[in-house]
């Protein structure tokens, strides 16, 4: 009995001087292992009397119990403790400056793009999506453009291997297609898109650039509607104030063609290098649909008119960035894109 109350203090001391995880283990084993203090206090039950034993037996199972009650208890708030260092331990500095995130930007091309989607749309024109890789026949044939007419040196153009296919140099192309999935019925659409040509790059001339084509085809379209249409999309892009003028001009795709010249908002007219030196800047080519065009497009030009247009999106952004060069839209300069 001694020796068992003997055990008990001295393994609840020991109990308290655990003080990790480890060392109660250690404890538990040396303890109530199977070779542990009390099972060694256990044997001692054969110096007892008969009627001392279950006494003794009794007793050793309260010792058990309270022990392992103990060291449970202990593990858990060990456990517990553990625990909470290691989270301590471990926090993230949140106060530590974080990597900077760049968010995109919208491409001038696309800015530019968008805003003349918009008067168009605002102008009862709907988008109409036409292909790059186009047939000699719809870049050229089918514009009036026959093979051996000089014209076609207007476009210096990308062939590919395959005779007869060619990546557009226009967007006018698209007018055919249009005519063709809307005959007989009227025509109101934008074609924009990218198009492309053999060329040296220069400052103002560049491989590939968008253009936004127009087409109206109806009956009754006067050659007053497209100015009327053109003076009132110059107005919405470039302001109300905007001075304008027709150029009378060549395109084998229309009868008569003319350009479209804004004045100068650098200058006001007076002459400058962007202008160079003529007080006008050209913004796009324009004119009635040719009754041969109208025709290829299955429209009778007895019975319909309608008139065209093409603009150079880069170029129409450089004016009212007043960006100096055009490769700058194609060379992924961070500096450039930026300013957007
Ligand atoms: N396709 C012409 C070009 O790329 C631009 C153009 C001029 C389009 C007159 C038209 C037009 O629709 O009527 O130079």
């Amino acid at each position: 009995m001694d020796s068992l109350d003997t055990v008990y203090t001295e393994a609840t001391a020991g109990l308290q001087q655990a003080k990790t995880v480890t060392e109660l283990e250690a404890w538990h084993r040396d303890v109530l292992g199977r070779k542990g203090s009390v099972q060694l206090a256990t044997r001692t039950v054969g110096q007892l009397s008969p009627e001392e034993r279950p006494v003794f037996g009794k007793r050793i199972n309260e010792v058990k119990r309270s022990l392992s009650d103990a060291y449970e208890e202990r593990l858990a708030a060990l456990k517990a403790a553990e625990l909470r260092a290691k989270m301590a331990a471990e926090t993230l500095d949140v106060t530590l400056p974080g990597r900077r995130s760049y968010p995109g930007r919208v491409h001038p091309s696309t800015l530019t793009l968008r805003e003349i989607y918009r008067i168009w749309g605002d102008m009862g024109f709907q988008v109409y999506r036409s292909r790059d890789v186009e047939s000699d026949e719809y870049n050229f044939e089918l514009l009036n453009i026959p093979a051996h007419h000089p014209a076609r040196d207007m476009w210096d153009t990308f062939h590919t291997t395959t005779p007869g296919v060619l990546l557009r140099t226009h967007t006018s192309p698209g007018q055919i297609h249009a005519m063709h999935e809307y005959c007989p019925e009227p025509i109101r659409v934008i074609l924009p898109g990218m198009c492309y040509r053999y060329e040296q790059i220069t400052a103002r001339a560049e491989i590939q650039f968008h253009q936004v084509e127009g087409l109206a085809v109806g009956q009754n379209i006067t050659l007053a509607d497209l100015k009327g249409t053109l003076a009132d999309f110059a107005r919405r892009m470039f302001g109300p104030e905007t001075q304008m003028r027709f150029r009378a001009n060549y395109f084998p795709f229309t009868e008569p063609s003319a350009e479209l010249d804004i004045e100068c908002f650098l200058c006001g007219g007076k002459g400058c290098p962007v202008c160079k030196y003529t007080g006008w800047l050209e913004i796009l080519g324009s004119g009635m649909v040719h009754p041969t065009v109208l025709r290829n497009g299955g429209y009778d030009p007895a019975l319909y008119s309608g008139f065209a247009f093409g603009m150079g999106v880069e170029r129409i952004a450089m004016l009212k960035y007043g960006i100096e060069d055009i490769r700058y839209f194609w060379a992924n300069d961070l500096r450039f894109l930026e300013q957007f």
